[in-house]
């Protein structure tokens, strides 16, 4: 588990002046990984690049020990890869045909093609419907048909980028526990892209977190959303000074944040908050609880980002 399935140095693409990626440098470890970050943060420009789809601009990588650029077949052939935007299916072709085509295309002879096909798509929960046309499968199906292709050579390594996008929370869950079952039942190395952080939570314990071409942060998902300034919001009736000083000679760190009075957690923040309320002749109008979103993630990374600069 501790070696590393991926490797970049100093990776970078800019198409003309617009960056894609910059001075990437990652060690990717073996299991599953989560690559995060907001839309046009360089995910799909990392993962193409890898694929030999899109030429680096700058530096290097290699998948499993093969150079991106000497040995692409090689990386190629230990790559099942589920690309970001729809793949134009022929509404016609059957799924089982599609697979197995699939599988032609990555070095399968015919009757092989046919069998890995049909095994992918049982692994994916279209077996009974293996021989309907594409045309007639809804969004989440089609998702289901590109995992199976993807599975149908047998890869070392399945990249999925963003294969939630469109779909409601059951296909969601379906796709997320699919891929996560990856890492398990058929012991493969699993990358999941998403700007979701739910998603990648749902299916992996480590992140690479991506902000605009370069990476801002790398660790176990627990580890990168701990030790986050957890708050409380508060609103009170009246006596807002007076609450917020009490408050404050009590020890407790309190800020404004849009409005609310935010107070940091600690050992009964609660239960102070209430006698603090009290002391201070007011009532609580208010009392929530903040709690780690993505989106509180990126602005804490940002902030120590932005700090370091
Ligand atoms: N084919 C392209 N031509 C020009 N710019 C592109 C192209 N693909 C991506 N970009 C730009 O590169 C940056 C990274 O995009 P992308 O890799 O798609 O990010 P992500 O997958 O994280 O959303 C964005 O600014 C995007 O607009
Ligand atoms: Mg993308």
């Amino acid at each position: 588990m501790s070696t590393e399935i991926i490797t970049t140095d100093h990776l970078s693409k800019f198409y003309g002046s617009v960056r894609g990626i910059h001075e990437v440098s990652i060690k990717v470890p073996a299991g599953g990984v989560g690559f995060l970050g907001p839309n046009g943060a360089g995910k799909t420009t990392l993962i193409r690049t890898l694929l030999g789809i899109i030429r680096p601009t700058k530096g290097s990588a290699q998948v499993l020990g093969y150079d991106i650029k000497s040995d692409i077949n090689q990386v190629r052939d230990r790559i099942g890869y589920i690309p970001e935007f729809n793949t134009s299916f022929i509404p016609d072709m059957t799924a089982m045909k599609f697979v197995a085509f699939c599988g032609r295309m990555n070095g399968l002879a015919n009757s092989e093609s046919k069998q890995r096909a049909s095994d992918s798509l049982y692994y994916v929960g279209l077996g009974e419907e293996r021989y309907r046309k594409l045309g007639t499968f809804s969004l989440g199906m089609k998702q289901k048909v590109k995992l199976a292709s993807a599975l149908v050579h047998d890869p070392e390594i399945i990249i999925a980028d963003e294969p939630t996008n469109g779909l409601d929370p059951t296909g969601r869950n379906q796709m997320l526990e699919l891929i996560r079952n990856l890492q398990t039942d058929q012991t493969k190395h699993v990358i999941l892209s998403s700007h979701l952080l739910r998603d990648v939570e749902q299916t992996t314990d480590y992140a690479i977190v991506f902000s605009e071409g370069e990476i801002l942060a790398q660790g176990k998902i627990k580890e990168l959303t701990s030790g986050r300034r957890t708050s409380v919001s508060v609103k009170v009736k009246y006596n807002e000074e007076e609450f917020v000083r009490i408050l404050k000679s009590k020890g407790f760190e309190v800020w404004d944040e849009g409005g609310f009075i935010e107070v940091k957690k600690s050992n009964d923040t609660e239960k102070s908050i209430f006698s603090t309320a009290y002391e201070a002749g007011t009532e609580i109008r208010y009392l929530g609880s903040r709690s780690s979103t993505l989106e509180d993630v990126f602005v804490d990374l940002f902030r120590n980002k932005e700090g370091i600069k």
